[in-house]
């Protein structure tokens, strides 16, 4: 850190910087951009945000990256190996062996477990040193094991819990993974920076009407220039974003939401609002994972199926390990072409290898941020004082989520501020999205489609016929 200054002391770098003399030709006074903020960055083991993280299950890698030889992970400043025994268990071990520190990567695979190849030692999927062939141990076993964390296979993508064993949560189901008529294909994608750049992008819902439709080229639907009212909440699990936009005789509400640690869902990004539509759900179900300060994964599913893209807008064969469907996304196109058609990876990663949030001058279109920013900032100094975060609403074996499109055919009202409407809307919208919380599955999916509809009939939201 820069002039010994601590976490502690951030914000009295950012209100240095900006108090510096400031005017036309005055950039020598700020060309000596601050230090990024260690307290929300720094992810390896022992700092408070990696200690935050690893408080919850995260996913490290897709399942099908996973072959018959060791997969190398780094994730969270760690240097890992995931393997998938010949007994068909998944482990992942600390990367280098406890004997003397060759790397596992280029262990073998055993029907139990995966066999170091410098003297052979043999590790389980828990750690468990099964063999140190030519060692005098006493009893044939090492009396210490290998640092392992357990790991679940969930849909194609493979979680780990990497946190102290005591405070191992319980697994996270959410609703949108588990809908009838949706298919959730697992993908990931890799970015040379901070993790938390990646993450807060849910929360900055004004990206879209510029980068995605107004400064160079309409990426998604074309009614994404159209200014939104947006609304930011927090809620003990979570912060959530609404966007309401007016389009002709339709109101399209849009809610989205990051919950701990860095989870995120996102609706359809062929929306356009135009036809009338209930309660669809998240097209986009996400963690941003660090690898370690300076790097990270968005690492989701994607979802198809008739429950959120009836029309087939979807291409899955394009979904996998480093791509996703819609362009933008991944920085593989040639330097000069994203120059000219930048997108969310070029926006995003061009904030620095380590945003500095001391540089920037938030404003009105930035609430989201700095909520997200606030929130996890709480939750990293809760875990650091020994409490505990709050976990997602759970009916039974459910995990609720709130992402959802909902377009309603309300005209405009003669004589009456259109905000003022769209606002009313979407409160009832989302009161009712939050009222189906005391069900679960289908049954809630039918409190609140029953309940949405009843919103276009509601004499408030009608043009007065006098
Ligand atoms: S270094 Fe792995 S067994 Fe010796
Ligand atoms: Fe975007």
């Amino acid at each position: 850190m820069a002039d010994g200054e601590t976490s502690g002391d951030y914000a009295d770098i950012a209100r240095r910087f900006r108090a510096a003399p400031s005017g036309p030709f005055h950039g020598y006074h700020t060309a000596r951009r601050p230090e990024p903020d260690p307290e929300l960055t720094r992810v390896g083991p022992g700092t408070p945000c990696g200690e935050y993280f690893r408080r919850f299950w995260v996913p490290v890698a897709l399942a099908q990256e996973v072959t018959d030889v060791p997969l190398r992970l780094r994730i969270l400043g760690e240097d890992l190996v995931l393997f998938r025994d010949k007994g068909g268990r998944y482990g992942l071990l600390h990367l280098h062996c406890s004997h003397r520190n060759a790397s596992l990567e280029y262990g073998v695979v055993e029907e139990r477990g995966i066999r170091c190849c410098y003297h052979g030692w043999l590790y389980d999927v828990d750690g468990t040193i099964l063999e140190q062939p030519a060692q005098r141990t006493e009893g044939g076993r090492a009396k210490f094991c290998h640092g392992a964390y357990p790991t679940i296979d969930y849909l194609g993508l493979i979680f780990a819990y990497l946190g102290p064993p005591n405070e191992q949560p319980a697994f996270p189901r959410y609703d949108t993974t588990m809908l009838p008529d949706v298919e959730m294909v697992p993908y990931s994608i890799h970015y040379p920076c901070n993790w938390l750049q990646i993450a807060e992008n849910t929360m900055d819902p004004w990206h879209t009407v510029f980068l995605h439709a107004r400064v160079t080229d309409i990426h998604f639907g074309d009614t994404w220039g159209i200014a939104p009212l947006t609304e930011f909440y927090t809620r003990e699990d979570k912060v959530f974003a609404t966007l309401t936009y007016r389009i002709d005789d339709m109101i399209w509400v849009r809610s989205q939401e990051t919950l701990f640690p860095s989870f995120s869902q996102v609706g359809a990004w062929w929306e356009d609002g135009r036809e009338e539509k209930y309660f669809r759900r998240a097209s986009i179900t996400k963690w941003t994972i660090p690898h370690d300060d300076d790097n990270c994964m968005i690492i989701a599913w994607r979802s198809f199926g008739p429950g959120i893209d009836p029309k087939g807008f979807g291409n899955r064969e394009q979904v996998g390990w480093n791509s996703v469907d819609f362009p933008g996304q991944t920085g593989v196109e040639p330097y000069e072409y994203r120059q000219r058609h930048p997108n969310d990876y070029e926006a995003q990663v061009s904030q620095g290898s380590i945003n500095s949030h001391a540089a920037e001058h938030l404003s009105f279109t930035d609430k989201g941020v700095a909520y997200l920013r606030r929130k996890i900032r709480k939750a990293i100094r809760t875990i650091q004082q020994g409490g505990s975060l709050p976990e997602a609403t759970r009916v039974g074996d459910e995990w609720l989520t709130h992402v959802q499109d909902t377009v309603l055919p309300i005209p405009v009202q003669p004589g009456r501020e259109d905000w003022e409407l769209l606002s009313e809307v979407t409160k009832a919208v989302m009161d009712v999205v939050f009222a189906g919380d005391r069900y679960s599955g289908a049954e809630r999916v039918k409190f609140i489609e029953t309940e949405l509809r009843k919103i276009k009939h509601d004499a408030r939201f009608l043009a007065s016929t006098a």
